[in-house]
């Protein structure tokens, strides 16, 4: 049995993943800064629950990886859902730091942990990690989340790279979603091509499960990624709308 390890399981998506796993008696180990909503989870699961505070800005979350993956009896699959993400119209600058540090160089020290650990175990892995289809290109309300978000995806792509050349047994998927109505989103606003968490985790089960390497959910933002990348400096620097 596949042994899954959620980084980011306390809300939103991530929450919705470990349900999944749980709800079809697949043990799953979780793990956020917020530890109530994790235990909540595991009164509704017994037994199919293992719980870790985590704040994956700290060094000390690596051994909090390593704790997990111990108390789980070891680790198949892991799966980065932690993340901030918000508007900055104002670009206040320790918004901006702070999304960075969490999307971007907090995410290389968990992936890089997870990659280490399949690494030093020889065991076959998976790593999945949700980026956003924001990294496609610099969005200017969103600049440091769409920057972030990019050097995740090159991230994998790198790691990806580095798998096959060092022939460690890891398959590395990138899942990049477009607006999904969970607490990151402003809750009085809505969003062009909205999602659902229950629309789109079937589709993340779906994209982990075949190692995609590259996962744009769902279909309609992956023309939306397609255009994006096509459209010219100049017309992407005229460019507003898309909920940005
Ligand atoms: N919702 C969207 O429209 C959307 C679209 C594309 C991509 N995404 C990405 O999907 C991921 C999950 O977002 P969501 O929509 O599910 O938002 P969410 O409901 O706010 O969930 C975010 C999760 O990340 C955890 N987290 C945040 N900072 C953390 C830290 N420093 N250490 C450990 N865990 C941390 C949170 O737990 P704690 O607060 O308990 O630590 C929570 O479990 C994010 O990376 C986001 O960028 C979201």
């Amino acid at each position: 049995m596949n042994k899954i390890i959620i980084a980011g399981a306390s809300s939103g998506i991530g929450l919705a993943l470990a349900e999944a796993f749980a709800s079809r008696g697949v043990k799953v180990g979780v793990a956020a800064r917020h530890l109530e909503p994790l235990l909540r989870l595991g009164d509704k699961y017994p037994g199919m629950v293992e719980a870790e505070t985590m704040d994956i800005t700290m060094p000390e979350a690596k051994a909090a990886l390593m704790r997990l993956i111990k108390k789980m009896g070891g680790m198949d699959i892991y799966i980065h859902v932690a993340g901030i993400g918000s508007q900055n119209h104002s670009l206040d600058p320790e918004l901006e730091v702070r999304m960075i540090d969490t999307d971007a160089a907090a995410f290389a020290r968990m992936i890089s942990c997870a990659y280490n650990y399949f690494r030093a175990s020889g065991r076959s892995g998976r790593i999945a990690a949700v980026t956003s289809v924001a990294g496609t290109r610099g969005i200017g309300s969103m600049s440091a989340y769409s920057a972030a978000k990019a050097c995740a995806s090159t991230y994998l792509e790198a790691l990806r790279q580095l798998a096959r050349s060092s022939g460690v047994p890891v398959t590395i998927t990138d899942i990049q979603p477009g607006w999904i109505r969970t607490p990151l989103l402003n809750e009085d606003k809505s969003y062009p091509l909205e999602m659902t968490v229950a629309q789109v985790v079937p589709l993340i089960l779906r994209a982990i499960a075949d190692g995609v390497p590259v996962a744009v959910i769902d279909w309609r933002w992956r023309i939306v990624k397609y255009l994006w990348r096509r459209l010219p400096s100049p017309l992407w620097t005229r460019m507003s709308g898309f909920g940005f």
